[in-house]
């Protein structure tokens, strides 16, 4: 990771938890990258006592390690009835906040936890903002339906392509839950809501990383200072 980006990061991440972060509060905690680098800055908070009494509702072992690691306790999401706030990165995103997310193949329990929360605030540094999403967007698929899933999306006019591990592992990405990821180029996404409907509509698609309605703020940092926008 380009040192300007992960500063840019921090940025956001330091105001987030000073502005957002209260005591006694059911956290939910996304994953990638930005989200390790949180869980950092949360634990450091928690030690001086400047943040009391958080339970972490994780989305995926990447972050539930770090957590147990700083001993803050979390619970999965059936354990609780709902999520205070939710904080998650991005792989791209757009002044309305809808977002792209799934680069680190977590996008099904993301959207769950991000949903199950009151409040939602998308974390990224400014080369991620966008004015038209044109990234893959990431499909959480069963693996019987690979086949299947694969035709209905060049239906769509999306070029798929299954996630293969890059490293420690042959074969497909397997995720925390047993399912693979299929990426699908679609070039510019003119209307990512609809786009987001349809995905859903495809049997054998058990998550789209288009996340339209999701998120309520967006912190952007920047060398200059840190960004925010509300929907
Ligand atoms: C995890 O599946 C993703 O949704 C991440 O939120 C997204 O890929 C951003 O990751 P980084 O923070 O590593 O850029």
């Amino acid at each position: 990771m380009d040192e300007t980006r992960r500063l840019k990061r921090e940025k956001a991440l330091r105001q987030l938890l000073t502005s957002e972060i209260q005591d006694n509060v059911i956290l939910g905690i996304g994953s990638g990258s930005t989200m390790a680098l949180f869980v950092e800055l949360l634990a450091y908070e928690i030690r001086r006592g400047t943040v009391q009494n958080i339970v972490a509702v994780p989305t995926s072992y990447q972050i539930k390690l770090l957590l147990s690691k700083h001993g803050i306790p979390y619970r999965d999401p059936w354990q609780v009835d709902a999520v205070d706030i939710a904080i998650d990165g991005a792989d791209q995103v757009n002044l309305h906040l809808q977002a792209i997310k799934g680069g680190g193949a977590a996008l099904l329990m993301e959207k769950i936890v991000d949903s199950m929360s009151n409040k939602t605030i998308f974390v990224v540094e400014e080369e991620k903002l966008t004015d038209i999403l044109n990234k893959p967007v990431p499909l959480e698929v069963l693996p019987s339906a690979i086949s299947f899933v694969m035709r209905k999306v060049r239906e769509l006019g999306g070029r798929p392509t299954l996630r293969i591990a890059p490293a420690g592992k042959v074969g497909p990405v397997v995720t925390d839950s047993g399912n693979v990821i299929i990426d699908v180029d679609f070039g510019d996404i003119r209307d990512p809501e609809s786009l987001e409907t349809k995905l859903l509509q495809i049997p054998g698609v058990l998550e789209c990383g288009l996340f339209c309605n999701i998120a309520h703020s967006l912190y952007v940092g920047t060398l200059d200072g840190v960004r925010v926008y509300h929907r």
